[in-house]
Formats: C-alpha cells, structure tokens, sequence
C-alpha cells in the first residue's frame, strides 16, 4: 500500500463530456496498491487502515493522472534540421517535400536504420517523456512504407512494450505518403496495405489502429476511404490525419467512419464540426506542429463548443514537430487555441485516453483505474501552466511503481 498525502490540487479528469471538469479535490491524499488506485480524497477523511501505510508528502503539489501522448511517430530513422532551416528561410512544408525532402526522406532514413537502432532511439525520446509525466504513448508506424520496413517500426513498438515502463498503442500508418517506388502505380501499393500489411498486422496483433494521412502529396479522399474501410473490416480502429495543409474533406469521412479520432484538423469547417460531434469522434489538436509550420492552430474554442472532445498530443516526429514535450503543447493549446488550462488538461489525460480507447483503465484518477500518476511542482492547473519550465514534474508513478520521485 502507497499513499500520497498533503496533495494541495488533485485533479482526478473524470471520463464525461464537459472539456472543463477536472474534478479537482483540494488538500487531498490517494492510496494505491498492486498498480491500482484504492482510495482518494480529502486529507481528513483519509480511512484509518491507510493511515499506518508508506506515505509520501507531497508539500503542497499539483497531481494529476499521468499524461498521455495520443499522437506520435516515435519510431524514425535520421533527424531533419535542415529542413528546419530551409522553412525558418521561407521554403514551405509542401515545397520541401516535392523536393524530395519531406516525409521521403524519413522513409529513406529509416529503412537505412537497423532494429537495434530505432530501438535505441525511441527508447531515449520515451525516457525523456516519462521525466515529464507521461506514462502512455500511441505510436505510428509510417516510415517504412514496404513490407518490412512497416513491419520492423511495429516490432520496435512490440519490443519497448516489454522494455521500458510507458504503456504503448501502435497504430498502423502505411498510408502516410505513397512510397517513391510505387509514384506511377498507387493503387499497387494500396493493394499492398490491403492485401498484405493489413492482415499480417492484424494477424501477429502488431497495431490496434489504422490512420491514413489524407491531404496533398498524401493520400486522396478515395484511397483513404478505401483503405480505412478495409481496415475497419479486419477489426482496427480508425484515425485520420486530417485537413491539416489543405482541405479533403477527411474530417468528414472520419465521422462517416466512425472514426475514434480525426487528427490536425486546421482547416475544418463548421459542419465538420458537427459531424465530429454527431459520431463522438475525438478531435487531437496538435499544436507543436502548429508551431513549427508557422501553420494556423485548430479552432478548439468552437470545437469545444460544438460538443467535440478535443485532445492534445506532440505529434512527436522528425519534420512537422520534432519535440516530444507535452507539457509545452499543452502551454500552446492555452495561448493559441484559447482553451483553458483545465480543458488542456483533460485534453492531455482523459480525453487523450478516449482517443486510444483506454478510458476505463488510464487517464483519470479513480479507485480501480492503473496507479499512473504525476506530481507537478505547482499548486494548481492554472499555476502549472503559467509557470512554464523544462521540466515541471516532480515525481511519476506508473503502474504502482516509482519511476522518478524528486520531491
Ligand atoms: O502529422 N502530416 C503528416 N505526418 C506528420 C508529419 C511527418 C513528417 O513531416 O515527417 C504530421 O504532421
Ligand atoms: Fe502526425
């Protein structure tokens, strides 16, 4: 049994619709045992049997459930700083990428990268994450684009899971670009990711999720339908990259898919906006990508408003957002898509889990739900993300167990 006491803001982010309700409890005390939260409250109602166990004071902090990253492309050969330069100097995402640079050369990267060294690397970018608080990460595939290469990204996924302590969702992303080999023949490579990738995946049960990036120099509106509904057929749930650098309609066939989640989502309009609403289709608002496109940011205020839950995520990767720092999307989801702190924080917990489907177990701190847990030196949410530094977590507990504790 392991207890925190003299908790000054604990916010248990309960699973229900209203974006601002963090059920926040003030001087507080949770208990957990075996990897499982027993008990949480008011300090003073703290039950007698708990009051002898190993306690942990947390002098007045902030604790939350742990974070957790619904959108990231963990696993990838080779950085891109170069290309970073060329857009500080005016060439565009879009440009670089007809260029050959771009995605392409991720997938060049990393077909060149062995097992061990992916691993290697994703494990460093994963620890760095845990020191932040976060303790669950969905992780694309997608720089592979062949057989093997799509397959090798998901066995480093299967391999961390057994490695290191932050619980992992892999998602399927084959459709992220039409590999340089099949330019001239796409519907060859579709019926690669159908036919082949697909079924293997699900088969060895190497992803739970399947996304398409439907855009320009992506995939068109009828690929991704395609694809989507073949993997909706085998069992996966569904996500889309969506109306991020122009406007497919993809937002749309997310809800029509029925969709978990529809992801990016710059540029969607106001019936989008419903449809989201309409099929529950969590919206992954991505503001570091925002940030280093100098793109717009997602219209969260409105999404909000239209009833759709909207999530925060890195979406960690080597071109659009190479930074794995929640805590600074979350500081950007507050500054440029006016949502509150609160919103923010259940975007990054509760409603993220609902993005990956882990809502019964992760996301929210509840008798019953996984001991996943972060201390934050600060002694509310508003404090937290008005204060902004490296590195603002104190302490992580995952599963029940310490994982860093510098309080
Ligand atoms: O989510 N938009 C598509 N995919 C990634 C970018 C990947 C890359 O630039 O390597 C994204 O922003
Ligand atoms: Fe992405």
């Amino acid at each position: 049994m392991d207890v925190l006491t003299n908790i000054s803001q604990l916010a248990t982010c309960p699973d229900n619709n209203d974006q601002a309700d963090i059920g926040c409890i003030e001087d507080a005390a949770l208990v957990w045992e075996h990897g499982k939260i027993r008990w949480l409250g008011k300090q003073v109602d703290l039950p007698a049997e708990y009051q002898k166990s190993y306690a942990q004071d947390c002098s007045g902090k902030l604790v939350i459930p742990g974070l957790i990253d619904c959108h990231t492309h963990l696993c990838f050969g080779g950085w891109r700083g170069n290309e970073f330069a060329q857009r500080i100097a005016g060439k565009s995402y879009l440009e670089i990428a007809a260029a050959g640079g771009g995605i392409a050369s991720t997938v060049k990267a990393t077909r060149d990268t062995s097992f061990q060294d992916l691993k290697q690397k994703a494990t460093g970018l994963l620890d760095e994450m845990l020191a932040l608080g976060v303790t669950t990460v969905e992780c694309k595939s997608g720089y592979g684009l062949d057989f093997d290469n799509e397959i090798k990204q998901l066995e480093v996924y299967a391999a961390l899971q057994q490695e290191q302590p932050i619980d992992l969702v892999a998602t399927f992303l084959g459709a992220h670009i039409i590999p340089a080999e099949f330019k001239d023949k796409r519907s060859e490579y579709v019926e690669l990711l159908i036919g082949q990738l697909l079924p293997e995946i699900k088969q060895r049960q190497l992803a739970e999720f399947c996304d398409c990036y439907i855009d320009e120099g992506a995939y068109t509106l009828e690929e991704g339908r395609q694809i989507l509904q073949a993997a909706a057929e085998l069992g996966f749930g569904l996500k889309i990259h969506a109306e991020q650098l122009t406007y497919t309609g993809a937002a749309a066939l997310a809800a029509e898919l029925g969709a978990i989640s529809a992801e990016h989502l710059e540029r969607i309009s106001s019936d989008d906006q419903k449809h989201l609403a309409k099929a529950g289709t969590v919206a992954v608002s991505l503001p570091l990508a925002s940030m280093y496109l100098k793109d717009d940011y997602i219209d969260a205020r409105s999404l909000i408003e239209a009833g759709v839950p909207v999530a925060v995520a890195t979406d960690l990767n080597p071109g659009s957002s190479p930074s794995g720092h929640l805590p600074l999307a979350m500081l950007q989801a507050c500054l440029y898509q006016a949502m509150s702190p609160a919103e923010v924080l259940k975007g990054a917990t509760s409603i993220a889990a609902k993005a990956i489907a882990r809502e019964s177990t992760v996301g929210s701190l509840l008798p019953g739900h996984q001991a996943d847990i972060a201390i934050i030196d600060a002694e509310d949410i508003n404090h937290w993300m008005y204060h902004f530094r490296a590195n603002a977590c104190v302490g992580v507990i995952k599963n029940g167990v310490w994982q860093h504790n510098r309080l």
